[in-house]
């Protein structure tokens, strides 16, 4: 399938089938805003719920809070968010779109890269066995052009950004020829600079009101609390503080669905060290965390890490785990070494010292962070675009099925009842009695049970349980699995176990 056919696909499949809605869609939806649905939210908890989990109960070290929205907004002043949390806006002149100036250039080099990545499959092809990608890749002088265009041009627009250049980003545009990606036109506009905060009011008269935003990143929730936590909960560094909740962005180019929204939810975790170890725990973080997304089974090939050549404001180092979401690898996570910077800001414009006393060195200090950063919708959107096939049946026949990891599926198991009568409905009322307590259960009793099967496979359910008459005689049902279609006959008392073989978080984040 190609891949804008998928994407449209996806996006089709999740509202068909009650995972994401466009909001306030009655009055034709609210740009780049979005509902979860019945399923949606809890395919949306469920990820949530695994990330938390990971985070919090997998680790001694770090701890949850959940801080408000609204903070105080020299919060903003202090983390460099009013004065820095811009991006380079251009727009078309012909068609009057709007286009984020670096992404322009970052897409001219992707293109670059799928050309190097094409240089390289065709050689594996050729050479087969003996193919050596490394030696192919550093001597190639096709590959070695490619990739040395790529850096020229990457560390040209960092440097523009960095010193606030913009008319060389612009001259950068036109120099590499680009154009409006929907219609072919060069006819560009100056490069200027949009912050991307939403701004709202405290109080009710206008005279009195403060100005206010509502928080672009969950993080800086978490540097406010940081004394607050370390004291209250004895913390010894190095720690962590978990958190997540919502954040707004007023984004220039948002689109791609759930990819970037104007309110989304992040998963962040600030990990707090001895100044001088930040390498370390960088490099643990970001191997942690590719681990936590290879747990889930989506594919090790579906991941890569790009390592970023313009640090944000804050960084000494920062990579992104990018996902092959179906309009191809982009960013899903951050890793950041955000040095000291933000609580040594928070120390200045408070006035109140934000120190650790480390009795083994007997000093105190200002601890430097690594920082986790996760979008739950941008995870939302791998996961579900991941699992989403269509297959071919053994008796040419097609289902579509949502094969998601089990740990996350909304629906955990149907029951289902292969007729409405003889008592079998009261015996798979039964079983959901018995299993609801752990698990998320549902019941259907409505058409032929293999039309019921296939409800089933589109919204991820990973097991179907179906009564029949032989259960009245045996006590035994038919567990059918979603991935294989296999189906099983088990004991009542055994379908309890069954699943939590398949379904515990110790399976899952071992
Ligand atoms: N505290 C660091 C921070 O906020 P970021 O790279 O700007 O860093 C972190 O954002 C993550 O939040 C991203 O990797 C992405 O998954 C998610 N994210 C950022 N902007 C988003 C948007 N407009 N819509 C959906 N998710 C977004």
């Amino acid at each position: 399938m190609a891949n804008e056919d998928k994407f449209k696909k996806v996006i089709g499949h999740a509202k068909e089938y009650g995972f994401i809605f466009a909001s306030s869609e009655i009055y034709d939806g609210l740009s780049a805003v979005y509902d979860y649905a019945q399923n949606g939210v809890e395919l949306k908890n469920n990820i949530r719920d695994y990330w938390w989990r990971s985070m919090v109960y997998m680790h001694q070290n770090i701890v949850g809070i959940d801080a408000a929205i609204l903070m105080h907004p020299t919060t903003w002043k202090a983390s460099g968010h009013v004065d820095a949390f811009n991006d380079p806006l251009i727009d078309n002149k012909d068609s009057k779109k709007r286009y984020r100036a670096d992404v322009l250039i970052e897409d001219y080099c992707e293109k670059l890269n799928k050309k190097a990545q094409k240089e390289i499959a065709k050689a594996k092809k050729r050479f087969g066995d003996s193919f050596d990608e490394k030696q192919f890749v550093e001597t190639n002088p096709r590959v070695v052009k490619y990739k040395a265009q790529q850096k020229q041009i990457l560390e040209r627009m960092a440097k523009s950004l960095d010193a606030d250049d913009l008319a060389d980003v612009k001259t950068l545009i036109e120099e590499l020829g680009i154009a409006d990606p929907e219609t072919g036109s060069k006819n560009w506009t100056d490069v200027k600079q949009f912050n991307l905060m939403f701004g709202t009011k405290l109080g009710a008269s206008a005279d009195s009101a403060t100005d206010l935003y509502l928080r672009p990143e969950t993080a800086q929730g978490i540097f406010v609390n940081f004394l607050n936590v370390q004291k209250t909960g004895r913390m010894k560094i190095p720690f962590g503080i978990a958190q997540t909740g919502k954040a707004f962005r007023n984004e220039i180019v948002a689109r791609q669905f759930i990819f970037r929204m104007r309110e989304f939810e992040q998963m962040e975790m600030q990990f707090f060290v001895r100044p001088g170890e930040e390498m370390k725990w960088y490099e643990y973080w970001k191997e942690t965390r590719l681990n936590w997304h290879l747990s889930l089974g989506l594919g090790k090939e579906n991941y890569r890490f790009h390592d970023h050549e313009k640090l944000a404001h804050y960084a000494n180092a920062a990579a992104d785990i990018e996902f092959n979401f179906p309009f191809g690898f982009k960013e899903l996570e951050g890793i950041h070494s955000r040095t000291d910077f933000d609580l040594k800001a928070h120390e200045e414009f408070s006035g109140k010292k934000l120190q650790f006393f480390d009795p083994e060195l007997n000093k105190n200090y200002v601890p430097y962070v690594v920082e986790t950063s996760i979008g739950l919708d941008r995870m939302f959107l791998a996961v579900f675009s991941n699992s989403l096939k269509e297959e071919t049946l053994e008796d040419g026949s097609s289902r579509v099925v949502l094969k998601l990891p089990a740990i996350l599926a909304p629906v955990k198991a149907a029951v289902l009842p292969l007729v409405k009568k003889d008592g079998l409905p009261e015996i798979a009322q039964s079983i959901i009695d018995d299993l609801k307590y752990d698990y998320n259960v549902q019941y259907d009793e409505k058409d032929a049970v293999g039309r019921r099967y296939r409800r089933q496979d589109a919204v991820g359910t990973p097991f179907c349980i179906t009564v029949d008459h032989q259960t009245k005689e045996d006590q035994t049902v038919t567990i059918r699995y979603r991935d294989t279609m296999k189906q099983e006959r088990i004991a009542i008392s055994e379908i309890g176990k069954v699943l939590y073989n398949e379904l515990s978080f110790k399976k899952w984040l071992k």
